[in-house]
C-alpha cells in the first residue's frame, strides 16, 4: 500500500539526494587496507564527534556492539546491562554465543539503571562467578521507550564501574536523538566510557553503517574483531559518503523535528479510546502504547492498523511501538492518530 503510514521504525528511513550524489562522487579504496580516504575521512569525524581517539565503521549497530565486547574481553568475562538492553534482548544471543561473554542482569526502569543496583550486582572476585568486566549502557534506551541517560546518572553509574575495575561501552545507536533532547555534545555523552558505538542508518537516514569510537588501542582490537565475523570491508567509502553527508551539523539537528512529532503523536493518542500510554515516558522519537482494553493482542491490533494504512511495531503481547523519522510530517501524526482511534473505538468503545 503506497500511502501507509510507516511507523515501524525510524530503520525504515532512505538515503537522501545527497547521500546518493556523495555516493556517486566517493573517492575509493581498499578499507581492509586502511586505503579508503572516504571511510578514514568518516572514521575521524566520527572520533571527533565522540571525543575519542579513533573510530571504526562497522555494517550495523549488532556489529558495532558486538566487535565492541570482543575486543573489550572474551571467554569467562562478564557483562552487565538491564533486561531490556537491545544487545541482550534482539542480537541473537550473539555477546554470549559468539564473544563469549556471560550476561549479568541489573533491574532498571525504563532501562536506566541505579548506581546501587549496579553496585550490589558486581561480585567479588570469586572462582565461581565469571569475571566481572563490562558495564554496558544504552543512550537513548530502545525498549525504554526511547528513554535518556542523563549525565549525572551515567556519570554515577561509571564511577561504580570504575571503582570495579570495569570497562564502560555506550550502545549509542540513537546517541544523537540523545544529544539533540538533551542539548548535550556526543562527545560530554560519551565521556568517560571506554567506547560508544552509534547507528547512521536510523534517525540519521543512511541506508547502511554504524560506527564504533574508542581508544586507539581499543579501535585496533574491534578492527581485529570486525574481521574475524567477516566485516572487513573494500571500497566502503560508498557507505562512509553517506555517513558523512548525514554527520553534519543540520542534518543532526533535525532530530529534533521527529521528537516533536512524537510528542504531539503522543498526546493525541492519550486520548484515543482503550490506549494508555504514559506522556512523561516519550523523551525523543518513540512513542509505546499499551493497548489491553482492546481485547487483542499486539499482533492482531498490528494487522487491523496495518490494512487501515498505519505500520507499527510490537513491543510486548499487549504493547505497540511508534517511531517518528525524516519521511513521516505533521499530517501522517494527525492521520495516524486517527487510526489508533478509529480502531480503539471499534474495539473498547468509550472505555478508556
Ligand atoms: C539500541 C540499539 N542498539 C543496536 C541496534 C542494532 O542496530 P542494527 O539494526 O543496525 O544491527 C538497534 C537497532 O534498532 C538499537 O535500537
Amino acid at each position: 500500500m503506497a500511502d501507509v503510514i510507516n511507523l515501524f521504525s525510524d530503520t525504515q528511513t532512505l538515503p537522501t539526494e545527497e547521500m546518493l550524489r556523495a555516493i556517486a562522487h566517493a573517492e575509493l579504496g581498499d578499507d581492509m587496507l586502511g586505503e579508503d580516504p572516504t571511510v578514514n575521512r568518516l572514521e575521524a569525524r566520527a572520533a571527533e564527534l565522540t571525543g575519542k581517539e579513533a573510530a571504526l565503521l562497522v555494517t550495523s549497530g549488532t556489529q558495532g556492539n558486538l566487535v565492541s565486547l570482543m575486543a573489550h574481553g572474551g571467554h569467562g568475562d562478564e557483562v552487565l546491562l538491564d533486561p531490556d538492553a537491545h544487545a541482550y534482548f534482539y542480537e541473537a544471543g550473539a555477546m554470549c554465543s559468539v564473544a563469549g561473554f556471560t550476561p549479568r542482569l541489573v533491574p532498571a526502569e525504563r532501562g536506566i539503571m541505579r548506581p546501587e543496583a549496579l553496585d550490589a550486582a558486581v561480585r567479588p572476585a570469586n572462582v565461581h562467578f565469571p569475571r566481572p568486566a563490562v558495564l554496558w549502557l544504552e543512550n537513548t534506551h530502545n525498549r525504554g521507550g526511547g528513554s535518556l541517560l542523563r549525565q549525572d546518572r551515567k556519570d554515577a553509574l561509571i564511577a561504580v564501574a570504575r571503582r570495579h575495575g570495569l570497562r564502560v561501552h555506550i550502545d549509542g545507536a540513537r546517541i544523537f536523538n540523545a544529544s539533540v533532547a538533551l542539548g548535550v555534545p556526543a562527545r560530554e555523552l560519551a565521556d568517560g566510557a571506554d567506547s560508544i558505538q552509534f547507528c547512521l542508518s536510523k534517525g540519521l537516514s543512511c541506508p547502511v553503517g554504524s560506527v564504533v569510537c574508542g581508544a586507539k588501542e581499543f579501535v585496533q582490537a574491534a578492527r581485529r574483531a570486525r574481521k574475524r565475523v567477516g566485516g572487513a570491508m573494500r571500497q566502503a567509502g560508498i557507505i562512509a559518503a553517506c555517513g558523512l553527508a548525514a554527520l553534519q551539523p543540520a542534518w543532526i539537528a533535525r532530530l529534533a523535528e521527529d521528537h516533536r512529532r512524537a510528542r504531539r503523536l503522543a498526546e493525541l493518542l492519550a486520548g484515543a479510546p482503550g490506549v494508555a500510554l504514559d506522556l512523561s515516558r516519550v523523551e525523543t522519537n518513540m512513542v509505546f502504547i499499551d493497548i489491553s482494553a482492546w481485547g487483542i493482542g499486539s499482533r492482531d491490533a498490528l494487522s487491523r492498523l496495518n490494512a487501515a494504512g498505519l505500520r507499527v511495531s510490537p513491543s510486548s503481547a499487549t504493547g505497540l511501538r511508534l517511531v517518528t523519522h525524516r519521511h513521516i510530517n505533521d499530517v501522517d501524526i494527525e492521520r495516524a492518530a486517527g487510526i489508533v482511534r478509529d480502531l480503539g473505538r471499534a474495539l473498547a468503545g468509550g472505555r478508556a
